[in-house]
């Protein structure tokens, strides 16, 4: 994200990522913050007034209904999804109506952006809606998102989910498309990249992980079209940055 975009805080609560937006996009940004209660609304309201952000549009509506937004002009939106903490906790959002407002999102979003949802399951309806936003993901065309899902804390059941979606931009999508591996380049997708470089790294000589495009794999790692790479071998993750740079 960067100062002048626009971003959409589908569950405005408290207003907390509502003021982590607004810093983000500055005063040439633009943040929607969008909440079904009018506490929460006034809530929010009251913690942006008090941290003097004059970037936030408000919207009392349910973030089923649509968006005041045109079609892929949003760079981020953020899902906090539950209750309204402090609550009496019968306000939630629920499986059906986060479904339709993923569906905003995806609508909304520009190449190039993301969508953040955490979603929680040790309440009556969580786990269904945690599922819910899992089959969505799945649901995302392979070659135009990326998409990650984290479990907070695997030992335990209901333990929070943390779900990134990012759509591809036009030139990454292009180039997942056309890219021919070369004798020493395979194009591969997040998740694994990411799998290779903790690998790439857990013999310990990783220098640093390091914004960039390319992985230098340490030791032997095999790709998933079953090619093996040995260390000094460059692997580029398709639309993503990070880069493993080795001791050797
Ligand atoms: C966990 S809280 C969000 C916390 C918030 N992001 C913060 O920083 O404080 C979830 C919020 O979702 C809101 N909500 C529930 N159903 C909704 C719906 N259908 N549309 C929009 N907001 C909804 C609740 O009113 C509640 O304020």
């Amino acid at each position: 994200m960067e100062p002048g975009d626009t971003v959409i805080d589908a569950t405005a609560g408290n207003g907390h990522d509502t003021l982590y937006l607004a810093g983000l996009t500055g005063e040439h940004g633009r943040v929607i913050a969008i909440d079904i209660q009018e506490t929460a609304v006034a809530a929010a309201r009251q913690r942006i007034t008090n941290a003097g952000q004059k970037n936030v549009d408000f919207q009392l509506q349910s973030h089923a209904d649509p968006w005041p937004v045109p079609p892929q002009t949003v760079k981020a939106v953020m899902f906090n999804l539950g209750y309204l903490p402090g609550s009496d906790r019968t306000t939630t959002t629920a499986a059906e109506t986060t479904r339709i407002a993923l569906q905003h999102a995806e609508e909304a979003l520009q190449d190039g952006g993301i969508i953040t949802v955490i979603s929680y399951r040790g309440h009556p309806g969580g786990a269904e809606e945690e599922a819910a936003v899992r089959n969505w993901c799945e649901s995302l065309a392979e070659g135009d998102f990326q998409t990650l899902r984290h479990v907070a804390d695997e030992k335990h059941e209901s333990s929070p989910v943390l779900f990134v979606i990012r759509k591809q931009a036009a030139l990454d999508r292009e180039l997942a498309v056309n890219s021919e591996p070369t004798e020493k380049t395979e194009t591969i997708e997040l998740d694994r990249f990411l799998k290779m470089a903790q690998l790439a790294s857990s013999g310990g000589q990783a220098k640093h992980l390091i914004r960039s495009g390319e992985i230098q794999v340490n030791g032997e790692v095999e790709t998933r079209r079953g090619r093996k790479l040995r260390h000094g071998d460059v692997v580029t993750a398709s639309g993503e940055d990070y880069v493993i740079e080795t001791d050797a």
